[in-house]
């Protein structure tokens, strides 16, 4: 799919923008603090309604301003869309289309984006956590599925917990009402979990092929889902359910003397293993960056598989953070197939060989001028 055009309004440093994009390679160009990332996080927040950087909405709204607007127009096979997205000081609203949606999870999956920064690394180095945003970002981006159980999962799992607190601290003492509680989660998080073991399976495929490449066929990438439930190629999602009530069962007793869920997706973890080793704990930072890029690489791979496009590859800052081999394959991986948009303080190097015909645009304080053709 393609962004062709993308309209801001009031967003960040953006006072008014107005531009059509190229199906290609897109460079955006300008000193620090020009509004680069600001650019990159606008089609973020096209495609999830939500910023990669910051839970806070309101800081997305320029200074002294009250409404901030994205829109833009994605063209995908199945047409032209328009999307937009609104925040203002007392909410956000989301248009699909011109029109309002009710839900922001009818409004998610119609421009996939993979966005991939200097921070990205911390897939692989950080904490779980990190991992387990991934998977809920990325699947739930191919998978309206997804999106659904891994909502109503994280609902069921805050009230979950909640009402153990409440026991716990002797405010109630219902474990009937318990039962039914974690009965509901159970299946939601039964889902979670077997979607997420096949979508790992399937990413690993596509992950492991880039890694041997990237690597020079010295190394072999592995990708291993861990969960409690155990899950594995035979397990379907009523078995994974009948397992997860097991161990609420079993665990009852220290989930309410803990005060929270001890046991479910909340707790799951990727492990990215390189020729037999944990690439977390043993790797060194030249594996780990290989890893992260086969794998982020995967994803426009996977996305394409899922959902017979491909999404939008949002790079920031990141040629600077990878050498001239990694830069080369993750050039090569996207050119003439996926659109992208690359930012940068210069164009040099490798980068400048290796693109043909990009589309470069100047960005000064929020202003954004084409450089044409020369
Ligand atoms: N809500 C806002 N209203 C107005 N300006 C803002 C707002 N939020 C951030 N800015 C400004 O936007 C500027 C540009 O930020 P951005 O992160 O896009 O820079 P950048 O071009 O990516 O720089 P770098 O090369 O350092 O990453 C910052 O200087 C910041 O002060
Ligand atoms: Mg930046």
């Amino acid at each position: 799919m393609i962004l062709q055009e993308l309209q801001l309004s009031h967003y960040r440093n953006y006072e008014e923008l107005s531009v059509s994009f190229a199906p290609g390679i897109n460079v955006l160009i300008g000193e620090n603090a020009q509004g680069k990332t600001n650019l990159l996080e606008a089609i973020y927040l096209l495609a999830f309604t939500r910023s990669h950087r910051t839970a806070k909405d309101r800081e997305l709204i320029s200074w002294h301003q009250k409404v901030a607007r994205v829109s833009g127009v994605v063209k995908r096979t199945s047409g032209r869309l328009p999307l937009e997205v609104q925040i203002s000081t007392s909410g956000k609203r989301v248009k699909v289309n011109h029109l309002f949606q009710k839900r922001l999870s009818t409004y998610v999956g119609h421009l996939n984006v993979v966005l991939f920064a200097p921070e990205d690394l911390a897939l692989v180095k950080g904490a779980p956590v990190n991992r387990r945003q991934f998977m809920d970002m990325e699947f739930g981006q191919m998978s309206s599925k997804y999106l659904y159980n891994i909502s109503r999962f994280n609902q069921q799992l805050t009230q979950r917990n909640a009402y153990l607190r409440q026991l716990k601290y002797g405010q109630q003492s219902d474990r009937i009402l318990l039962g039914v509680i974690t009965d509901q989660l159970a299946q939601a998080a039964g889902e979670v979990v077997v979607a997420r073991y096949q979508l790992i399976k399937r990413l690993e495929k596509w992950a492991a092929d880039l890694h041997h490449h990237i690597s020079k066929e010295k190394e072999e990438l592995t990708l291993q889902y861990v969960s409690q439930v155990d899950v594995n190629d035979q397990m379907n999602v009523e078995e994974a359910v009948a397992k997860l009530r097991r161990l609420y069962s079993e665990n009852e007793e220290r989930e309410i003397e803990n005060g929270t869920s001890l046991i479910g997706p909340q707790r799951d973890d990727i492990h990215f293993i390189v020729n037999g080793q944990n690439v977390q704990r043993f790797g060194s930072q030249g594996q780990q960056r290989t890893t992260a890029l086969a794998v982020k690489l995967a994803e426009i791979d996977l996305m394409k598989e899922q959902t017979g496009e491909y999404p939008l590859l949002l790079l920031d800052d990141v040629l600077s953070e990878l050498d001239d081999d990694r830069q080369t394959h993750l050039l090569t991986a996207i050119q003439d197939k996926v659109q992208t948009f690359i930012t940068t303080t210069s164009l040099s190097g490798v980068a400048r060989q290796l693109i043909h015909q990009p589309t470069i645009f100047t960005i000064h304080d929020g202003t954004l001028s084409k450089e044409e053709d020369k």
